[in-house]
């Protein structure tokens, strides 16, 4: 069968760590899926960077349109990030019948809406798990796995730079301002760090997952958003002298009088499961009616986590391409070989 095509916008962090994973485990991916996936064609400024990462037959440009309008180009994945030229090009993916795998929980939460209304009337996907506590399949859990429930709140710590921060500073005293050097260095904050240290990007994803949750529009503007930047080194130690942890959190909750969104510092007891979610993990607690409490944990951010993710829409999407166009799709893609029951 042929190999389900895809376009990638930008090789920063996260569409390196992309290609990376399609390399790495392609042979895992093609028996999942049955068929290959290709990365057809890359968009970024480096041509040397991609050239090296990427196999010979990838075509390389620096013009991001020539991908949304390459007519074998099945799968359009926005990896630049922000919202200007993003939107242009996720729209005109759209407008040109493309799928779309997206990270930039900017771009969905401003623009959610019209991304999504544009989507269904042209009947392609948008799929954007990366968006949202990066390597956690929160988007997979809130969509398919709580689909039988009435949500009642999330609460989670969902910016990894933040907790990243404040695990710092209580363990080991750390500043502030190097603490955050060290996230840059590491990937995990955005190209402009205030929004991880403002609360923007937690409240870019607690939007995003209450829209979800709830079924209504994404409304980014309703959301209260109150950062890290003017907590100091003493809050911390205080809170912990009274048996708190300070962690950041986005929370959303239904209730008679509306729907609540907001983003703040939260002391949690330290006994708590979510007050022991440190460094660049995040963490999601979601209440609904039938199943009670869950709770999602994993990597927030970085290359590889959240590539996972891309990657995963990237399958999603190919699995109903496959199925689409009448070809056999492998439910349980099993080995050969035999399994042999092993005491440890
Ligand atoms: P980076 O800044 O590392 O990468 C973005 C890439 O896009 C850069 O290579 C940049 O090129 C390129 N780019 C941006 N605009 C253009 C343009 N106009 N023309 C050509 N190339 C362009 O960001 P990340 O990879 O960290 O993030 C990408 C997206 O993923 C963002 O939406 C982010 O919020 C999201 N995300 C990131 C996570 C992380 O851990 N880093 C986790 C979850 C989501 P150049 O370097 O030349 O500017
Ligand atoms: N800057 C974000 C964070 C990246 O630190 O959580 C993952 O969305």
């Amino acid at each position: 069968m042929k190999p389900v095509n895809i376009g990638i916008l930008g090789l920063g962090t996260v569409g390196s760590g992309a290609v990376g994973v399609l390399r790495n485990n392609a042979a895992e991916i093609s028996r999942r899926l049955g068929r290959d996936v290709n990365v057809f064609m890359v968009s970024t400024r480096d041509a040397g960077k991609a050239r090296a990462a990427c196999a010979e037959s990838t075509l390389i440009t620096d013009d991001p349109f020539a991908v949304v309008r390459h007519p074998e180009v099945d799968i359009v994945v926005e990896l630049f990030g922000g919202t200007e030229i993003a939107k242009d090009l996720v729209l005109e993916a759209i407008e040109n019948g493309k799928h779309v795998v997206t990270a930039n929980k900017k771009l969905l939460a401003e623009y959610g809406n019209e991304i999504f209304s544009l989507a269904e009337q042209k009947n392609v996907m948008v799929q954007f798990e990366a968006a949202v506590a990066g390597g956690i399949p929160i988007i997979k859990a809130l969509r398919e796995g709580l689909a039988a429930n009435n949500i009642r709140s999330i609460a989670g710590i969902i910016n990894g730079t933040s907790n990243f921060i404040l695990t710092e500073m209580r363990e080991k005293g750390s500043a502030f301002a190097d603490v955050l050097k060290q996230a840059q260095e590491l990937g995990y904050a955005e190209a402009d760090p205030t929004f991880d240290i403002e609360g923007h990007d937690a409240g870019h994803k607690i939007t995003i997952m209450s829209a979800l949750a709830f079924g209504t529009p994404v409304n980014f503007n309703a959301c209260y958003l109150e950062g890290i930047s003017k907590l100091d080194s003493r809050d911390i130690r205080y809170a912990e002298e009274l048996g708190y942890r300070v962690k950041l959190l986005g929370i959303t909750r239904k209730s008679e009088q509306g729907i609540e969104l907001r983003v703040h510092p939260t002391l949690i007891p330290e006994c708590r499961l979510l007050a022991n979610v440190n460094g660049v993990m995040n963490a999601v607690r979601v209440d609904a009616d039938m199943v009670g409490e869950t709770l999602y944990y994993g990597a927030g951010a970085g290359a590889l986590p959240t590539a996972s993710a891309v990657v995963a829409d990237i399958i999603d999407i190919s699995r109903l391409i496959t199925a689409d166009s009448g070809n056999r799709v492998p439910h349980l893609a099993f080995q050969a070989g035999e399994v042999k029951a092993q005491r440890m």
